[in-house]
């Protein structure tokens, strides 16, 4: 991996790590002065203070003249604690860092690393455990964290309350969806006035008076996630996700917290450009992951969700011998590298969201020849992946985890795609009495959990791809093997019928969801209708939205999610998945509303190319784009797939265009995109 220092800011020395992670070298600490200090972002967008009073400490947040955060507490509550909080500042150091570091794969091939870092110490009466606030500013959002190290290193500590706030200044809306309710992170989005918030779910994105802000959090490490609660006018309150015993983090010794980011931008597209998350993780803690390789791959799968076949056995079983042939022969000829097959093992017999310990992760279905399948596939270049669906039961998962991982390997498989289907806040864990807990599907011990399962699967240079995840926060930076994950309502609404995701859902993700990284939303659904006339029972879109929808969610691994026949149905539009590329050299925001549109432009990795995604929600509208994106001195052939005359997602989801037009940079192109429609375009470098 490259890494190189741009510019080194003359507050103090920097040293770049091997991995390409820019390092403040430890400051001495500033004479103790006053009881608060400011850091600007690198190019003084951002002025973020730390002070303490009698009341405790807390900061304050402007951009330029504009004050955005106002008076906002900071601190912990640890279990023994009185009621003394920290109320002065003992010292402080700086920092500023200017380094690229490279990812082995992404929706950007080089980031850029440019911020300026406070460190406070704070220290109360005697009896109050001082900590430091760590914060890092960026232009485009900035990041505190916790630094707890006046403990034992063998002191357990229970924290019972973080006091972080966000109090906002000015008139805002929230994109949100309720907190801890049944279904995890799948739920629609709504838009309400920030007033209307109850406990909500992070990346929670605000938007008002101009600006465009997104709380969220970084390094989700060995910590509970962190639920947003709104306590006053304007403000909410980080509310962890507590243990089954109450206890909200349980850690041992000196500890940090992950980062609490907040983005801000004065355009949507500000904040889905800004790449603060990935910034504020650790670099690579994976020295080889050449088995993992960018891809697009098929599945076993829709039909399940169609009910045209099952995951448990019978005589409709889907992961049958013949029919992963089928799949496998799809893939090598279209040049998929991985099938996904569902319903291999055992276990699926039943209610298997009440009974997910039943599932064996090494045992085959009768009718599945694991040995047999995976060299069928590899002799014709194509990848099996595997799936390990836990119905919840993480601990039956942990106690199988090495020896399905060790089956895998030695079947040249390198790819799994999990998931953790159980109401949420009855996850089971066996508690300290033996006697079954109740935990909460993003609480530390499923934290922990899913830290546990990438870092076995690492060993076994096997990708993960975690449905009903923890929310992701860049982790992936650390452990790159943590190659996707859903979190979100993906297509599998669609089949269900419950009701489908309305069009807007696309054009709120990109805000949203997606700040916090990768999507596997398996996009591509080409029989838009599967028999049903009500819309809401149906893929809620048109034709071109599906393409669109490679472009616009980025996701290293990609489903093409539909039927075999349905693509080969329609040959022409299908061009376009084959065409997608899944690993990018850059990628840019073009324009966008929340829940109105939104038009994603992205260059090939390793290729010229660049590919557009424009997605629209339930209205028709036209977008005009500058291609000044484009190198200005080449020539393109640009591939257009667009709605087609009559296009409508509810009355006429199939008309689609697909025309070629020569193009350069200084070119303006116009989207016309359909009720519920969209357009994806391929920009092919000519010379
Ligand atoms: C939910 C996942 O999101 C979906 O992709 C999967 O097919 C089912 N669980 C069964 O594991
Ligand atoms: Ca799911």
């Amino acid at each position: 991996m490259k890494s190189w220092i741009i510019a080194l800011g003359a507050a103090s020395a920097l040293t770049v790590m091997a991995g390409g992670q820019a390092l403040a070298a430890p400051a001495k600490p500033n004479r103790a002065d006053s009881n608060r200090e400011c850091v600007d972002s690198p190019g003084h967008v951002l002025t973020i203070c730390v002070a303490a009073d009698a009341k405790g400490a807390f900061y304050e947040v402007s951009r330029g003249k504009r004050k955005v955060i106002a008076r906002s507490a900071l601190g912990l509550v640890l279990k023994g604690d009185g009621p003394a909080r920290a109320d002065h500042i003992t010292g402080a150091a700086r920092a500023t860092a200017d380094a690229t570091w490279e990812q082995p794969w992404g929706e950007q091939h080089f980031i850029r690393d440019h911020h300026n870092e406070l460190r406070v110490h704070l220290a109360g009466a005697k009896g109050v455990r001082p900590y430091d606030v760590v914060v890092r500013a960026f232009d485009d959002g900035f990041g505190f964290r916790y630094d707890v190290r006046a403990i034992g290193s063998k002191t357990p500590i229970v924290i019972t309350n973080e006091l972080t706030e966000f109090r906002f200044v000015g008139h805002y809306d929230a994109w949100w969806y309720a907190a801890r309710e049944k279904e995890r992170d799948e739920y629609l989005y709504h838009r309400s006035p920030l007033n209307d918030v109850g406990l909500a779910e992070t990346p929670f994105t605000i938007q008002g008076d101009g600006l465009y802000l997104s709380v969220h959090e970084a390094a989700l490490v060995d910590y509970s996630s962190m639920n947003l609660r709104r306590v006053a006018d304007n403000a909410v309150k980080a509310d962890l996700m507590p243990w089954s015993d109450g206890a909200l983090v349980k850690r041992t010794g000196p500890f940090v917290t992950p980062w609490r980011t907040v983005t801000i931008g004065d355009h949507a597209g500000a904040l889905a450009d800004s790449r603060i998350i990935l910034n504020l993780n650790e670099p690579s803690k994976l020295k080889d992951v050449s088995y993992f390789k960018p891809n697009k791959y098929i599945g076993i799968w829709w039909e399940m969700h169609l009910n045209r076949s099952t995951w448990g056995s019978g005589p409709t079983h889907g992961a049958n011998n013949a029919n992963v042939r089928k799949y496998i022969d799809f893939a090598a000829k279209y040049h998929f590298s991985g099938v996904l097959v569902e319903g291999w093992n055992t276990g699926w017999d039943g209610d298997w969201t009440a009974n997910g310990d039943r599932f064996n992760f090494t045992q085959s279905a009768p009718d599945f020849d694991l040995p047999a399948l995976a060299k069928y596939a590899q002799s014709k270049g194509v990848n099996l992946i595997g799936h390990n669906e836990t119905g919840g039961a993480a601990e039956n998962y942990d106690n199988q985890l090495d020896a399905a991982m060790s089956l895998y390997e030695a079947n040249g498989i390198h790819a799994v795609k999990t998931g953790y289907v159980k109401p949420n806040g009855t996850i089971i864990r066996t508690g300290e009495d033996g006697k079954p807990q109740s935990e909460w599907f993003a609480g530390q011990y499923m934290v922990r959990h899913h830290a546990h399962v990438g870092q076995v699967a690492a060993a076994h240079r096997i990708a993960v791809d975690a449905h009903e995840p923890v929310k992701d926060t860049g982790l992936r930076r650390t452990w790159p093997n943590l190659v996707s994950r859903e979190g979100a309502r993906g297509q599998e609404f669609n089949a269900w019928g419950r009701p489908t995701n309305p069009p807007e859902h696309l054009s709120i993700l990109p805000f949203t969801r997606l700040l916090g990284g990768p999507m596997d939303f398996t996009p591509g659904i080409f029989d838009l209708t599967f028999g049903h006339t009500k819309v809401e029972e149906r893929v809620q879109s048109t034709l071109a939205v599906q393409l669109a929808e490679y472009v616009v969610i980025y996701s290293p691994v990609q489903m093409a999610a539909d039927l075999p026949e349905n693509y080969e149905a329609k040959r022409d539009a299908f061009q376009f998945i084959l065409d997608v590329p899944t690993d990018w050299e850059t990628s840019k925001t073009l324009a966008g509303e929340i829940g109105d549109y939104v038009v994603v432009a992205r260059k090939q990795r390793g290729g010229a190319d660049w590919f557009l995604g424009a997605i629209t929600d339930e209205h028709a509208r036209s977008v005009p784009i500058s291609l000044s994106f484009l190198d200005p001195k080449k020539h393109y052939e640009a591939q257009i797939y667009r709605d087609g005359p009559g296009a409508d997602y509810l009355t006429n989801p199939y008309p689609l265009v697909i025309e070629k037009r020569f193009v350069t940079a200084r070119d303006k192109l116009t989207l016309d995109l359909a009720p519920g429609g969209g357009q994806a375009i391929r920009f092919k470098a000519l010379d």
